[in-house]
């Protein structure tokens, strides 16, 4: 079967992960558990989720010119990701994250840094290969402006776009209009339809190509009325990429032609893997693991 091809334009980030058994309050200093470096980035995780499940990813993105830029590149090379369109930038350093983990939940500072260097015109620049693409996979770590241009060319080519609206900011409705599916949380989905003023059918509208993430509880759809998708019950480790895993596994599915409803399932079972192991990549399943997962769920 030849392999879809799936085109992240996106994040690239270092993640700097701290363990502690309590988050410190303002003014607090604590004495954490242990410390990680470990790649992350919405964009880059979202491209390993859909390389590691067998889809043909391309990554446009900007690093910097250091040695996280240099581990980053290698490393997304090292998982089968076309990197010809990631960019090394001078004058910013690489994104980075600064995560406190608690619990198997987590706490996030993005300091963007290259990841701003995305501008409209390096996105434009890429036409030919958002045009050549089975799925445009989209988030909000790069400029706004620079979203709206990879959305607007998707468009003009009818490339199957999906948003995954976060981190959260006001959206114009334009752009909710032209992407075909948004994937917010269910915060994230009541902020951006109150963020632009929509009429009750524009509402609907947006509501309908909402899949929206409900954390434990699973994600919801919209098919003549509002359809749960119930999520797996799982030792949770870390959530830190659980939606850009969810958000991957969406476009693999989807490239390959399944329905709205087997996707977000599918989907759903990527997301529940990749929360079982430290860090936004390394829980995220190859298409056997995924098999072996859904054996054992059933014995
Ligand atoms: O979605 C998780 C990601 O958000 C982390 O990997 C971190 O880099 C932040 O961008």
């Amino acid at each position: 079967m030849t392999k879809k091809k799936i085109t992240v334009i996106g994040s690239i980030n270092m993640d700097l992960v701290t363990k502690t058994k309590q988050i410190p309050k303002v003014g607090e200093t604590l004495l954490g558990d242990s410390f990680y470096t470990i790649p992350g980035g919405k964009g880059a995780n979202q491209a390993v989720a859909a390389a590691r499940l067998g889809s043909d990813v391309t990554l446009i993105g900007c690093v910097g010119d250091d040695s996280f830029g240099s581990d980053l590149t290698k490393h997304l090379s090292d998982q089968g990701i076309h990197i010809e369109n990631m960019k090394p930038v001078t004058q910013q350093s690489t994104g980075i994250a600064s995560i406190t983990l608690s619990d198997g939940d987590n706490s996030i500072i993005v300091v963007p840094g290259a990841n701003y260097a995305v501008t409209p015109d390096f996105v434009a620049s890429h036409e030919e290969m958002i045009a050549g693409s089975d799925v445009l996979l989209l988030q909000l770590e790069i400029p706004l402006e620079s979203v709206i241009k990879a959305a607007e060319l998707a468009n003009k080519h009818n490339v199957l776009t999906i948003l995954n609206p976060a981190p959260i900011q006001a959206l114009p409705k334009s752009l909710l209009k032209m992407v075909d599916y948004l994937t917010p949380n269910e915060h994230e989905q009541e902020l951006l339809l109150a963020s632009c003023d929509l009429s009750e059918q524009e509402e609907k509208e947006i509501r309908e190509k909402c899949i929206v993430t409900k954390g434990s509880k699973g994600v919801s759809i919209y098919i003549d009325g509002e359809v749960l998708i119930p999520s797996y019950k799982v030792e949770v480790v870390d959530t830190t990429g659980a939606g850009d895993s969810f958000n991957g596994a969406l476009a693999y599915s989807l490239s390959n032609g399944a329905t709205l409803e087997e996707s977000c399932k599918f989907a759903n079972v990527v997301g529940a893997i990749s929360v079982t192991k430290l860090g936004a990549q390394s829980g995220m399943p190859t298409l056997d693991e995924v098999e072996e997962f859904l054996q054992s769920r059933k014995g």
